[in-house]
């Protein structure tokens, strides 16, 4: 019979009881034994916080339910794991837990984009943990690998699919040519999209976690304002059916990137070929693909959502956490050492596929290619569909400074040859 583990006890407090919350209450039940074994501390809950006390709860343990969060977080808990979301309440609760002196475990993503580099000083000055690893690409082990695997390298570049909810729209667009507003009601229907997608759709909770990513890789504080936003709304079922002909899916992508002086940090729906081990992530997977100075690429690849996968990454962090206070240390914290400036959308790096309707005569190929050269952008491939006056000219470029490609497409715009810029995206990952 395996020995009990002994060690002392560490008090859980949870904030949030829902999707999240709840799974982490059963697996910290059902796996106590083996929890206790690897934290070397039995991990006790000592209460539930939760916003309705009179709702039908399965599987919480109803005594120890309270609706004061708060008061919970400043209890005296050894860990407080924070899984209520939303950004005001949140950062009361975790602030009062840092303050008491208890270590915060959290999944809120909204959270930590604009109040980290706060709530890490407030950690520090306490002497107490702050950890977030299901904040981003929920079960996926990705903050720890940044910041421990690879912290002896050097990161240079990353691309993630970091929103479950719009790879589930644009992949059954892309496979089925399903129209967007078709395909949202469908995630609704099914539990992947909430009832305002607002967040995801519009690209928000990409960027949120976009900006933890780039903060952590490249040392450096970034918050959700620093990133460039487009979301998906105004990608239509024709647009991903052109990337398809060409051989690419759209993608909505979270990019961070050393750019000549600093860094970038976007988010907006992209055509990447085929080819990349992102195209073949669908559906409500999540994967990050991320190159370093040394290691070259490496993925990241599972699922971005769910209450018990969620749960796994919050859990992994609590029992971090919890050796932690067993040895009476704490881990790093934030490195903001770099203090790489946060350069706007223009100076990112990225190539662009655009569709133009023009005048159907001798000549215009010329004039269309001479507006890309006098903006420094050089011409990748162009493939022309004649149809009577009008033609449709499909032109790639290689690479160039986003504001150029800007001022090229303005040209375009203006130009007495083109009667519309009828698509046009950024691409990534052809180079
Ligand atoms: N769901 C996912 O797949 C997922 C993935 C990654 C990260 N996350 C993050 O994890 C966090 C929790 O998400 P979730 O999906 O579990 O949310 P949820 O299902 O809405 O659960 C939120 C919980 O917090 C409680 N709560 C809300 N406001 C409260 C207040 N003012 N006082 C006390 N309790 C309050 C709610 O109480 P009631 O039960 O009474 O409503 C509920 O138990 C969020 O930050 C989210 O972004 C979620």
């Amino acid at each position: 019979v395996a020995q009990q583990p002994q060690g002392p006890v560490l008090k859980v407090a949870l904030v949030g009881g829902g999707t999240v919350g709840s799974q982490v209450a059963r697996l910290l039940r059902e796996n106590a034994d083996e929890l206790a074994a690897r934290s070397g501390a039995r991990l006790e809950l000592a209460g539930v916080a939760v916003r309705d006390a009179g709702k039908t709860r399965v599987g919480l343990p109803l005594d120890l339910l309270t609706t004061d969060a708060v008061a919970l977080a400043s209890s005296g808990a050894d860990i407080v794991v924070e899984l209520m979301g939303g950004v005001e309440v949140a950062h009361e609760v975790v602030v009062a837990a840092l303050r008491t002196g208890s270590s915060v475990v959290t999944a809120n993503k909204a959270l930590i984009a604009q109040h980290g580099a706060e709530l890490h000083a407030l950690a520090r000055e306490h002497g107490v943990d702050l950890y977030y690893e299901a904040a981003v690409a929920g079960a996926i082990p990705l903050l720890q690998p940044l910041t421990s695997s690879l912290a002896g390298d050097r990161i240079t570049r990353v691309l993630g699919i970091v929103n479950g909810t719009t790879n589930y729209i644009l992949t059954r667009m892309g496979e089925e040519g399903a129209a967007f507003d078709e395909v949202l009601a469908d995630a609704q229907a099914l539990g992947y999209a909430e009832a305002d997608p607002t967040a995801d759709v519009g690209g928000h909770d990409a960027a949120a976690k976009a900006a933890i990513v780039a903060g952590l890789a490249f040392h450096t504080a970034v918050t959700a304002a620093d990133v460039h936003v487009e979301g998906i709304t105004s990608i239509s079922v024709d647009d991903v059916a052109a990337a398809g002909d060409m051989g690419f899916v759209v993608k909505l992508l979270a990019i961070a990137e050393e750019v000549p002086g600093g860094i970038c940090v976007r988010v907006h729906p992209t055509m990447v070929p085929r080819t990349h081990p992102l195209a073949s992530v669908r559906e409500a997977f999540n994967a990050v693909f991320v190159t370093a100075e040394a290691a070259g690429e490496v993925m990241f690849y599972g699922r971005g959502a769910g209450g018990t996968p969620t749960a796994s990454a919050v859990l992994g962090d609590v029992v971090t956490v919890a050796r932690h206070r067993v040895s009476g240390v704490v881990g790093p914290t934030l490195s903001t050492h770099a203090e790489r400036p946060v350069l706007p959308i223009g100076e990112a790096i990225t190539a662009y596929y655009v569709n133009l309707h023009v005048d159907d005569r001798p000549g215009v190929l010329a004039m269309v290619a001479s507006l890309f050269a006098e903006h420094s952008v050089s011409i990748a491939g162009v493939r022309q569909e004649g149809s009577g006056d009008e033609a449709t000219l499909i032109v790639r470029t290689h690479r160039a400074r986003d504001a150029d490609l800007q001022a090229t497409i303005a040209d375009l715009r203006e130009s007495p040859v083109v009667r519309a810029v009828a698509g046009l995206m950024r691409v990534e990952g052809a180079d």
